[in-house]
């Protein structure tokens, strides 16, 4: 039997057209672009997460000499908010970034490893991580995703080991 998985995300023309609370956590992301380390790819990314108490965490990549051992921003963000805010849960992350070797109008979306990890938050707090994705050029447009299940389809979860 043919199945489709249905993805429902919005898309806005540009940030004033969400509410404050959403454009300061973007604007947040923007300026969370300037704590990344990037020397090798010039690829600076900014995350930032807003939690139920309405305190933002910012992160930002961080790259290394071995490159493997290099961080995305998002996996930094949430590592920090784990030991800095254990057990408060995680609203919403917003994403941005800046190419130092060129920018151009596109959004970015987590990578592989950082969809995981955002479910994992998702999954042990129970309750779904609202995603925001713009760049850094002030007319961006921006994408927002209210979970990580529609980016992550037939997710690894713990219950998948039950
Ligand atoms: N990167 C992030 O920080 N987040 C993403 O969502 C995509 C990629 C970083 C990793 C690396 O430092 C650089 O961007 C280029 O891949």
């Amino acid at each position: 039997m043919q199945k489709e998985f249905l993805l429902q995300y919005k898309e806005y023309a540009h940030k004033n057209e969400l509410d404050g609370e959403s454009q300061n956590l973007l604007e947040a992301a923007i300026r969370a672009i300037d704590l990344a380390y990037a020397p090798y790819s010039q690829f600076k990314v900014g995350a930032v997460v807003l939690m139920e108490n309405g305190a933002v965490y910012s992160g930002a990549n961080l790259e290394n000499a071995s490159y493997p051992a290099g961080l995305c921003a998002e996996r930094v963000v949430l590592s920090s908010v784990s030991v800095l805010a254990p057990n408060m849960k995680i609203r919403a992350i917003a994403i941005s970034y800046r190419n130092e070797a060129g920018q151009n109008e596109g959004i970015i979306s987590p990578c592989g490893i950082c969809r995981q990890t955002i479910a994992e938050y998702e999954n042990k707090q129970g309750a779904p991580i609202s995603i925001l994705l713009c760049n850094s050029l002030p007319d961006s447009k921006v994408i927002e995703l209210p979970s990580i299940g529609t980016l992550l389809p037939f997710m690894f979860t713990k219950e998948s080991m039950d």
